[in-house]
């Protein structure tokens, strides 16, 4: 990854919520950049990148043990950026005081621009725009080589600049889409004053990453856990064109998968990819371990042990195999290092990226450093078909936390049957795509019903359906109301066991996208 960095940007994290953001703003710019925790060790040296931005963060800079700007940052002469925090501490750093308190400002704010040679804002003046703050402290003294270039309509500073040094600061966020003109300003910081270019793409990644593969497993054997989502997808398609069938992709099935599923993943990777694909029939031990467990985090438990057991006693059978290849994505691996630490669990889901270290195998990682929507291009360049990397999320424990309570075979006939109709239908009526996510959840309760002459009383079907961009907020879809009507119609008419069906209308937040 050294070798993007020389010709990308670097940010360095301070623990902002939006530190993420930086980086996804410049790679949709077309720059690549990288983010490094500000404990980073590899700090001592001077960054190999372009240009440097210094994220926001919760500590105050007049905190005892506030983390502080690394030296090389500064000796190493390359452009710096500071945002929020990070202009504080540049301006700390330059001589200038920063004082808890001076000015808070939370939201919108309009900023003036009072030095019309700014060079950050030479290709979108500031004046009259609109940013978007989050901050308890303010530099109060801003002294030479540094010069306040705007403030806000409070008079609090709001971006400087050194003189005869590229050093700049924006105590607001530009990385934010509520600052108006914050991405232009990204791309005049990495474009025009670090001079990165703007041509990268994750796209252009698939040579590289193939050889980084084929370099690493040499002559060996490598294994995946292959699941069908996007990621392991398409880290099996750069594995394939790596080194072939040298490459063994394990299926495990677990009995918690949708309607045909297995199969359908099964034939579509092979049609297309050459390499050999095991899958592992593991249903029944799925549901022992699963029998007489009704608590969701329980469950998740039983299923992540099952499904390690199960994949490592298939892993050792593939001989010679050195290499374990996972779709780890750029989100996972900012989590692990981030100065917060991990955010704290709300559910604990382990998918594959949860496989233990004792594994007798090497990690290689070729999406480690890309964001979800970079997977999808990466794929469609790949020539992974659309219906694959356009599917809904499905959450590793599958169908098991879409029955409320303990799984058994018959409730997972239920749900799997009604999630199928709801699917089913959403593509017929060409509403699949204008969801994020659509499932159908088995509720505990039993309800009255008639049917024909006689009294019912059978479970709830509860639809959900959300619109959101990442699964971290999510919106309840306004799918029209005949539609969800004539869904209803065809579950309890056709799914023996279901007497009613009821529409989730909850956000997330506060309800999360699944019901356990
Ligand atoms: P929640 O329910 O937390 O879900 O709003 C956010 C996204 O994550 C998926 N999800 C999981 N994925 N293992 C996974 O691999 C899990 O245990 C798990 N729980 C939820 C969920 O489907 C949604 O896309």
């Amino acid at each position: 990854m050294d070798d993007e960095l020389q010709r990308g940007i670097l940010v360095i994290d301070y623990g902002s919520q939006t530190t993420l953001l930086i980086a996804r703003r410049l790679r949709e710019i077309g720059v690549y950049a990288e983010i490094w925790s500000c404990h980073d060790s590899r700090l001592a040296l001077p960054p190999p990148a372009l240009g440097i931005i210094l994220s926001g963060g919760p500590a105050s800079v007049c905190g005892e043990t506030a983390p502080r700007l690394a030296e090389s940052v500064i000796a190493c002469g390359r452009p710096v950026l500071g945002i929020c925090y990070g202009m504080q501490l540049v301006v700390e750093r330059l001589g200038g005081t920063v004082a808890p308190g001076a000015a808070t400002e939370y939201g919108r704010v309009r900023v003036r621009q009072v030095d019309p040679g700014a060079a950050l804002f030479a290709s979108r003046p500031a004046d009259g725009s609109v940013v978007w703050m989050s901050h308890g402290d303010a530099a109060v003294t801003v002294p030479e080589p540094l010069a306040v270039t705007a403030r806000t309509e409070n008079g609090a500073v709001a971006a400087v600049e050194a003189r005869g040094r590229p050093l700049f600061g924006v105590q607001f966020h530009p990385e934010v889409t509520h600052t108006e003109h914050g991405r232009e300003w990204l791309r005049r910081f990495a474009c025009d004053l670090c001079g990165a270019a703007d041509a990268w793409s994750a796209a252009n990644l698939i040579d590289e990453k193939v050889a980084a593969i084929a370099a690493a497993v040499g002559d060996d054997r490598a294994i995946l856990a292959f699941s069908g989502g996007v990621d392991s997808t398409v880290a099996a398609a750069l594995g394939s064109r790596a080194i072939g069938r040298r490459l063994v992709c394990i299926l495990v099935d677990n009995g918690l998968l949708r309607h045909g599923e297995a199969d359908q993943v099964r034939r579509c990777f092979l049609d297309r990819f050459d390499v050999e694909l095991r899958v592992v029939e593991a249903q029944q031990r799925f549901l022992d371990a699963l029998a007489g467990v009704g608590d969701p985090e329980a469950k998740r438990k039983a299923i992540g042990k099952t499904f390690i057991d199960v994949f490592e006693q298939e892993a050792r059978r593939v001989e010679g195999a050195r290499f374990l290849v996972q779709g780890t994505l750029y989100p996972d691996v900012i989590e692990s290092v981030s100065v917060r630490g991990p955010a704290a669990a709300i559910k604990s889901h382990h998918n594959v990226g949860g496989l233990p270290g004792q594994l007798p195998f090497a990690l290689i990682e070729p999406l480690r450093n890309l964001f979800k929507d970079e997977v999808r291009q990466l794929g469609r360049s790949l020539g992974i078909p659309e219906a694959l990397l356009g599917r809904h999320p499905f959450p590793g424990p599958g169908l098991a936390v879409r029955i409320l309570g303990e799984v058994t075979a018959d409730k997972l006939a239920i749900a799997r049957a009604a999630d199928r109709i709801f699917i089913e239908m959403l593509r017929e009526h060409g509403l699949y795509d204008q969801v994020w996510q659509a499932l159908a959840v088995l509720l505990p309760v039993r309800t009255v019903g008639v049917m024909g002459d006689a009294r019912t009383y059978d479970a709830v079907v509860a639809l959900r359906a959300v619109t959101s961009l990442d699964g971290m907020t999510a919106d309840r879809a306004g799918l029209p109301i005949a539609f969800l009507g004539a869904v209803a119609d065809r579950i309890v008419n056709g799914v023996k066991g279901v007497s009613r069906v009821v529409y989730d209308l909850t956000s997330k937040p506060p309800a999360t996208i699944e019901w356990e």
